[in-house]
């Protein structure tokens, strides 16, 4: 399989939300990738349901959405509800984490785990049968552009260990500072779905640096 390319929409301008969804479907990218802040969880609030919705209206690519947000099966059946097919919770977020990944799934949605920085893949080895991914952040969730914590690599080699034991097909997602110059050594790594938002939008041609990390992996 190739490696899938999820394009964070929080460096998006939401001002022109119809625009920069309809550039992500033109673009050789495979996913959208939706972070949602609720400023407790995280030091940051980003955007809520009516720019999802906004976003979902024009994507023609699948919607991956990150929850950053305590207590997330508040809003589970929301987000399916809203078209979106990838829903990750945070490990740290959740009390009841069997259950929660058992309701996304039970709404037909693929459920997604993802672990901060000081949160060890280990900690997932009774539960990965019931994953259909997991997100490694390599950056502390809260905000876009910042610098990739290169102990990821690390955790993404434990990471796939543990998966081709217990649950091959479980996807690895990485989140978090990724641009042309970690790529490569994260997927050489395990990585199969690739996060990035800050390293495309930087430079004003958004297509253009899509293309470029898009080809490389
Ligand atoms: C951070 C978010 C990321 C982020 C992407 O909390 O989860 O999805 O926007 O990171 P950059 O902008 O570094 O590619
Ligand atoms: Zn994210």
């Amino acid at each position: 399989m190739s490696v899938i390319l999820s394009v964070s929409m929080l460096s998006a301008d939401f001002g022109q939300i119809e625009r920069d969804t309809k550039l992500v479907n033109r673009s050789a990218a495979d996913w959208f990738h939706l972070d949602i802040m609720d400023g407790v969880f995280v030091p940051n609030i980003s955007y809520g349901f009516p720019v999802v919705e906004a976003m979902a209206k024009h994507a023609q690519k699948p919607l991956d959405a990150h929850l950053m947000i305590v207590d997330p099966d508040r809003y589970v059946e929301r987000f399916q509800k809203m078209g979106v097919q990838y829903l990750s919770v945070h490990y740290e977020a959740c009390t009841h984490l069997h259950r929660t990944l058992a309701h996304i799934r039970e709404l037909g949605m693929k459920a997604g785990v993802a672990l901060n920085p000081h949160t060890p893949v280990e900690l997932l080895s009774d539960i990965l049968e019931g994953v259909d991914f997991v997100l490694i952040m390599s950056v502390n969730p809260g905000f876009g552009g910042q610098k990739f914590i290169p102990a990821a690599l690390n955790k993404v080699e434990r990471l796939k260990e543990m998966i081709l034991k217990k649950n091959p097909s479980c996807l690895i997602q990485v989140d978090g500072g990724i641009g042309t110059h970690n790529a490569t050594s994260l997927i050489k790594a395990g990585a199969d779905i690739l996060v990035a938002g800050h390293a495309l939008y930087k430079g004003g041609n958004v297509l253009g640096a899509i293309e470029s990390l898009k080809s490389g992996i």
